[in-house]
């Protein structure tokens, strides 16, 4: 099984809000279509959950935050699952949409069904969440990525391989010269000083990635623009980007 996140970043022109980069969402459905193991898609906010959650100041710690900005924030993540669903489905894909609230209580996995989306995958059908505001209690909420979903579903469900598809080719060790690292074994890169994504988007990519390569898995990082080179990770072909090295494959 391989578990896929497609970045907010390349799904999403981040630079002008609800804009979905829907030819992007396509090629990259054509070429999920390639690949002939069980696949499970995670996507980010970008600019449209993303975007609100920055407009009302949302974060990922559990907060009285407002009522607006989490109702705006969960419907417009609804909106950007729906274009993608719909661009699957084009391009004959079957997904199944998973809310998170499917697999959520609190900040917490449910671990029954968690492992259902696993059965989920093997059918054919190829399970689709998000990073989504969500009910954390007291009438606290919390800002879930698609990133730390990441982490949460590669724990139980141990893929094969797991793709970050991001805007940028991999991760650089200098962004000016845009050097790729290539491999990373276990190492936590420095992000902070790289001053990669003063947002601290990136650092969470990394951080996530390195959680899960730690767990024994191989995590890569690709440009998601060009597709074909998830394809590439898949299959095992000539590689273009940054591989984590998964902790027991060292
Ligand atoms: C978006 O998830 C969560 C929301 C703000 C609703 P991510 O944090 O994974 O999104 P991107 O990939 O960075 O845009």
């Amino acid at each position: 099984m391989i578990l896929i996140k497609l970045g907010g970043s390349i799904i999403t022109n981040k630079e002008k809000p609800l804009s979905a980069r829907r030819k992007t969402i396509e090629k990259l459905a054509k070429s999920l279509k390639k690949i002939d193991e069980p696949i499970i898609i995670v996507h980010g906010g970008g600019s449209y959950g993303h975007y609100w959650s920055v407009k009302y100041d949302m974060h990922t710690k559990e907060k009285k935050y407002d009522l607006r900005g989490i109702a705006i924030v969960k419907n417009s993540m609804i909106e950007l699952n729906k274009i993608i669903l719909d661009l699957f489905l084009k391009n004959k894909l079957s997904p199944y949409c998973l809310p998170p609230t499917d697999f959520m209580m609190g900040n917490k996995p449910i671990q029954k069904k968690i492992k259902e989306i696993t059965k989920i995958a093997k059918s054919g059908l190829v399970p689709v969440t998000y990073g989504d505001a969500l009910w954390f209690g007291q009438k606290k909420t919390y800002i879930l990525s698609g990133d730390k979903i990441m982490t949460h579903l590669a724990k139980t469900l141990k893929p094969r391989l797991v793709i970050f598809a991001l805007n940028e080719d991999g991760l650089y060790s200098d962004l000016r010269s845009k050097k790729l690292i290539y491999e990373l074994k276990g190492e936590q890169p420095s992000i902070s000083e790289n001053k990669m994504d003063v947002t601290g988007g990136m650092a969470r990519k990394v951080e996530e990635a390195t959680k899960i390569s730690k767990m024994g898995m191989n995590v890569f990082f690709v440009n998601g623009n060009k597709s074909e080179r998830i394809v590439k990770a898949v299959k095992n072909r000539k590689f273009e980007g940054t591989l984590f090295r998964g902790k027991k494959n060292v």
